[in-house]
C-alpha cells in the first residue's frame, strides 16, 4: 500500500513541475496587453485629452476644421468679395499698395483682413472685442495696443457704431502714421455728417467721400490723411 501511495505521490509532484513550468514558459513569452506601447495613431474621434496642454492641441484642429467650413459658406465669400472692390479702388487711388503695414479695427470675424491678403497685402492686423484667429486678435477699439504712427492705412466700417466715436477716431487716428490715411466707410450719410465725421481726425485734412455699396448695403466711404504728429 506505501509503495504504491508513493508512487502515486511522485507522479503528481512530476505533473505538478510540468504544469508550473509550462505557465512559466508561457508567462514569459507572453507579455500583457497593458505594457504594448501602441505603435498606430488612434483615430481622431478616438482620442481624448488627457491633460489641458493635449486639450488646447485639439480646440486648434478643430478651430481649424470650424474655420475652413466657415470660410467656404456664400455668405463669407460675399463679404470678402465685397471688401475686396473696396480695397482694390483704395488701391487704384494709391492709398494702399502691397507693402502697406494696415489696421483693421472693429473687424468682426475678419472679413476685411482675408480680402486684403487675397489682393496681396500682407501686413494686416484686425482687431475685435472677440478675437477670430487667426485673422483677427482681442484689443478695445477705444484703447488700442499699438505705438503711434505706425500703420500706413488704418481702416473700419463700424465707426458708427462705436460706443465712443470720439475716442474710436482719435484712438485710430494715432495709430495711422504721418502721410497715412484713415478710411472709414459709415452708414450712407450727406455732407453735413461726412464733415462732422471728418471733424473726429483732428490731426488729419478730409481727401474724399464716396457713396459705395459695401455688403448690399449704401455706405459712405470717406478718407482722411494724416499730416501732424500726435
Ligand atoms: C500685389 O500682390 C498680388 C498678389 O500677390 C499680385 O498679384 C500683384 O501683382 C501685386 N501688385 C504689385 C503692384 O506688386
Amino acid at each position: 500500500m506505501d509503495r504504491h501511495i508513493q508512487i502515486l505521490l511522485n507522479r503528481l509532484s512530476c505533473a505538478s513541475i510540468t504544469i508550473a513550468t509550462f505557465t512559466i514558459v508561457l508567462l514569459l513569452l507572453h507579455t500583457p496587453d497593458t505594457c504594448v506601447p501602441r505603435h498606430t495613431e488612434p483615430k481622431p474621434h478616438q482620442r481624448f485629452p488627457t491633460s489641458s496642454c493635449d486639450f488646447s492641441h485639439r480646440s486648434l484642429t478643430s478651430l481649424d476644421k470650424k474655420n475652413q467650413r466657415l470660410w467656404s459658406t456664400k455668405a463669407w465669400l460675399k463679404t470678402v468679395h465685397s471688401f475686396t472692390a473696396l480695397f482694390l479702388d483704395l488701391q487704384s487711388l494709391t492709398h494702399l499698395t502691397n507693402h502697406s503695414k494696415v489696421l483693421c479695427i472693429s473687424a468682426g470675424a475678419g472679413h476685411e483682413v482675408m480680402a486684403l491678403h487675397q489682393i496681396g497685402v500682407r501686413d494686416v492686423t484686425g482687431v475685435e472685442l472677440l478675437d477670430s484667429p487667426p485673422l483677427v486678435s482681442r484689443a478695445d477699439p477705444h484703447n488700442l495696443p499699438f505705438f503711434d504712427d505706425v500703420f500706413d492705412l488704418g481702416f473700419s466700417a463700424h465707426l458708427d457704431q462705436a460706443l465712443f466715436p470720439t475716442r474710436f477716431a482719435l484712438e485710430m487716428e494715432r495709430s495711422v502714421r504721418v502721410g497715412g490715411v484713415s478710411v472709414l466707410a459709415v452708414e450712407e450719410c450727406g455732407d453735413v455728417e461726412v464733415r462732422e465725421i471728418a471733424k473726429l481726425f483732428r490731426k488729419s485734412r478730409f481727401v474724399s467721400a464716396k457713396n459705395v455699396t459695401l455688403i448690399g448695403l449704401k455706405m459712405t466711404r470717406l478718407i482722411l490723411r494724416k499730416y501732424m504728429l500726435m
